[in-house]
């Protein structure tokens, strides 16, 4: 741990943060990042919209300055307080953008927004006033930390501004780039010659996050496996030649977990706590699970769990196609998450087909996610691309070896179990190649095969739960670039 860090000021900008609004990891990373910056003497301010489940959540929020940033935008209140662990908070209050039911970026029915280039432009916006000479606050930050393309326009403001600070542009996940079309550049107030193929221009549209990355001082990304994985074409999402050509400026920072909310020592959502010391309570948790989702209560039956958004990238498609198979062995299988509405559909159907043997909750809940870390005895994780990835270090901390698509951050934090590996005392999960029914089958079987053997499960387990995933080495990387960036 670095003892001393030299004095500096940080503003991170982000669309969620747990436990106020989260949709997925960014909102854990926005929680735990800062308040680990903080506790190394960083001061850091996080800016966050005004959702109403942020104002309801901070009543105490006082109003420090009106914004009037661009001529079509409504006029802004910025809202200070701080989070609920202390962390300094901005608030931008702008209630006809923010101010609504459904997720952040999406209605009720799940469709995007559709002035979402109007309501992260403006976050992108204010991110880039706060973050420069135009600033009404005496806080300056020494460097701005936007997060996804939903701050990532923040760099492109602020190269065009006077008196601005440098910036990292972080990428939490490449799919996800916030393209609108060419006009949007003028309704935000960017410069028109910012829309080129050096600048924010994208295959003929606006695309934020391409902004970003090439704008912002230094990129990062949230694992060393995918830092590497984004300058190729497979994986790049049309992005590669600019990832590749700033690789100089581009660092894998591997995501930490909050160890005291992910503790299954001290989890409130346990009936049973343990530790590696004594996995007893592990069993008493299991039977919880089993009872809540329908599931016959059988202890000796390998229990798979999987948490996840319901898309594409997460693989859940892949688990369906095996899951005949799975229950065959015998074996049950708990699934929960929200997302494409086929694939929930898909896993309730499936459920009611193998009742008693597999159980399905669609929707968020995080009590229950906890409970799956804790009951199910191998965590299923076969995302076809992931860019960290923290279920699967949940489930190592919980003692629930993850089985995995042997893919970015997923690369970085298991370490498959060989004979090899085992006797290292390293082993700690199963990694398998190409995400295929034939590939998760074969990694399945080898963790039901290694299940049954007691003594080398036991020390998958306690290999898992002993790994250090606090964030502590990843905060201080982060302060590394912020002093590079402060130093240039
Ligand atoms: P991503 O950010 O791509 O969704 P991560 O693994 O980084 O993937 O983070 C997902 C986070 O969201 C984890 O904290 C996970 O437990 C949580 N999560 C995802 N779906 C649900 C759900 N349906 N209910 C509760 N928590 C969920
Ligand atoms: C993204 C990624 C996930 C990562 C999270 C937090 O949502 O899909 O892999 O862990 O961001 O960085």
């Amino acid at each position: 741990m670095h003892a001393l860090v030299i004095a500096m000021r940080v503003l991170f900008a982000t669309s969620e943060i747990a436990p106020l609004i989260k949709t997925g990891g960014l909102a854990d990373v926005s929680a735990a990042l800062p308040a680990a910056l903080r506790g190394m003497g960083v001061e850091v301010r996080v800016l966050l919209p005004g959702y109403p489940q942020v104002l309801k959540a901070l009543p105490q929020l006082q109003t420090v300055a009106e914004l009037r940033v661009l001529p079509g935008f409504p006029v802004t209140r910025l809202l200070e307080g701080r989070l609920p662990d202390g962390v300094p908070l901005w608030v931008v209050d702008c209630p006809e953008l923010y101010l609504r039911g459904g997720g952040p970026y999406q209605d009720e029915h799940g469709m995007n927004w559709i002035d979402n280039s109007l309501r992260f432009g403006l976050l992108s916006r204010i991110t880039a006033v706060l973050g420069s000479a135009e600033s009404p606050l005496s806080w300056k930050p020494d460097v701005v930390h936007c997060n996804d393309w939903q701050t990532a326009l923040a760099p492109a403001y602020l190269h065009f501004a006077g008196g601005a600070a440098p910036s990292v542009m972080a990428v939490h996940n490449l799919a996800f780039q916030g393209i609108f079309p060419p006009q949007t550049i003028l309704e935000l107030g960017l410069p028109p010659e910012s829309f080129q193929l050096e600048g924010v221009e994208f295959y003929g549209n606006l695309s934020f996050l391409k902004a970003g990355l090439h704008y912002a001082g230094h990129i990062t990304t949230v694992s060393p496996s995918y830092a590497e994985e984004i300058q190729t074409e497979e994986m790049g999402f049309g992005l590669q030649g600019l990832l590749a050509s700033r690789r100089a400026a581009l660092t894998g920072i591997l995501n930490g977990i909050d160890t005291g909310e992910w503790n299954p020592a001290a989890d409130p959502n346990l009936v049973q706590p343990y530790d590696a010391g004594d996995l007893h309570g592990k069993t008493a948790n299991k039977l919880e699970l089993q009872k809540r989702m329908g599931l016959r209560p059988e202890a000796g039956v390998p229990l798979f769990g999987l948490v996840s958004r319901f898309t594409h990238q997460k693989g859940l498609d892949v688990v369906l196609e095996i899951a005949p198979q799975l229950v065959a062995l015998p074996a049950q299988l708990v699934l929960l998450g929200t997302g494409d509405a086929g694939m929930q559909q898909a896993a309730l159907e499936l459920s009611h087909r193998h009742s008693g043997q597999v159980g399905t909750y669609v929707g968020f809940d995080e009590g229950l996610s906890h409970l799956i870390e804790a009951g199910a005895d191998i965590f299923l994780m076969p995302s076809r691309f992931e860019p960290c990835g923290l279920n699967q270090m949940f489930s190592q901390r919980y003692g629930t070896p993850p089985v995995v698509h042997a893919t970015g951050g997923l690369i970085d934090t298991v370490v498959d179990c060989n004979e090899a590996s085992l006797a290292r005392g390293e082993a700690s999960g199963f990694a398998f190649h190409g995400v295929n029914a034939a590939s998760l089958w074969a990694a399945v079987q080898r963790a039901v095969t290694a299940y049954h053997d007691k003594k080398s499960w036991r020390a998958l387990q306690l290999n898992g739960m002993a790994r250090d995933f606090s964030w502590g080495k990843s905060a201080a990387a982060y302060c590394d670039i912020y002093a590079r960036l402060m130093r240039q």
